[in-house]
């Protein structure tokens, strides 16, 4: 593909990889396990805090590409529920780095025309996280661009936890004295709308750096047919070059969903479930 004028290459590989993206054939929706401050910083002999500065720098890059490459949603995984196990010393800089970020690059979001959201069990985050954070996602509500979605104090079983909760907090007020309630039935259309992504389309690729195979509690139920792209790349090292990488990588996958290779690249809509009729989830396994 042409690079917009803001996306000039910095090197020949970048404008080889840049050149060789059909943009027709881009993923909606991109998220990011970013992972690997630590070690960069280790292999530098410098502190950690050292990668979580030079991550920052790699987001930065990837959200603006993202944006300028007309990805419709980006979501970063930047602090998840299990990190609060980390020294307070390095949660209390991450915290403050993140404030300096939104900080910073609000403008920057802004101009680029994309529209800030944070999920995540935010209302535990200290009080000025959440303040920053309630400000940049207000100033950047009308935006019509990409949306970037902030995983913070993020877990997926916690957000599955709280749909299901809020879907029986719906009912239960709905029905009031539970006349009803036999008849009551969830299906995958109202377990998506009451995720903490509800109107996101799911993530077509999910990208992890530094190279472990895991998911670590992540869009569990959004990244189901996700195409998954691990790269040894430490994320302090994840620049244009690399998302490239991974986008040339991604259009060379053929996404069946299950299906046969023929039957294209939509998922067919799913078809309602009918009510009343007791499901059975043990009766075949899929085929891939
Ligand atoms: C993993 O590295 C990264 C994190 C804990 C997330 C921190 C992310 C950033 C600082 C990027 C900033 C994001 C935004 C949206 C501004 P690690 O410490 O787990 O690395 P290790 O596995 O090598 O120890």
């Amino acid at each position: 593909m042409q690079p917009p004028k803001s996306l000039e290459p910095a090197s020949r590989e970048e404008a080889r990889l840049l050149e060789s993206l059909d943009p027709q054939r881009l993923p909606r929706h991109i998220a990011v396990i970013m992972d690997g401050n630590g070690r960069w910083a280790q292999r530098r002999h410098l502190p950690r805090v050292a990668g979580h500065r030079s991550g920052v720098e790699s987001a930065r890059t990837i959200i603006e590409t993202c944006a300028r490459l007309n990805i419709q949603a980006l979501t970063l995984y930047a602090f998840s529920m299990e990190n609060w196990r980390r020294p307070r010393a390095e949660i209390d800089f991450l915290m403050r780095l993140l404030r300096q970020y939104l900080r910073k690059e609000l403008p920057v979001i802004h101009r680029n025309n994309i529209r800030l959201q944070i999920i995540g069990r935010t209302e535990q985050l200290p009080e000025e996280v959440r303040a920053d954070v309630a400000k940049g996602v207000a100033h950047t509500a009308q935006n019509s661009g990409m949306i970037l979605t902030v995983a913070l104090n993020y877990g997926g079983r916690a957000e599955l936890v709280d749909a299901f909760n809020a879907i029986l907090d719906r009912f239960r007020s709905k029905s009031g004295n539970g006349n009803g309630s036999a008849n009551f039935r969830v299906d995958e259309e109202t377990i998506a709308e009451n995720l903490y992504t509800a109107g996101l389309p799911d993530p077509d690729l999910l990208i992890r750096t530094s190279g472990e195979l895991r998911i670590s509690n992540f869009l569990l139920w959004q990244i189901a047919y996700a195409e998954i792209y691990v790269t040894e790349t430490l994320w302090p090292d994840f620049r244009r070059a690399e998302l490239y990488a991974a986008l040339a990588d991604y259009q060379k996958r053929e996404r069946r969903y299950g299906g046969l290779a023929s039957e294209g690249t939509e998922i067919p809509a799913l078809q309602p479930e009918p009510q009343h009729v007791q499901q059975r989830h043990v009766l075949g396994t899929p085929s891939e």
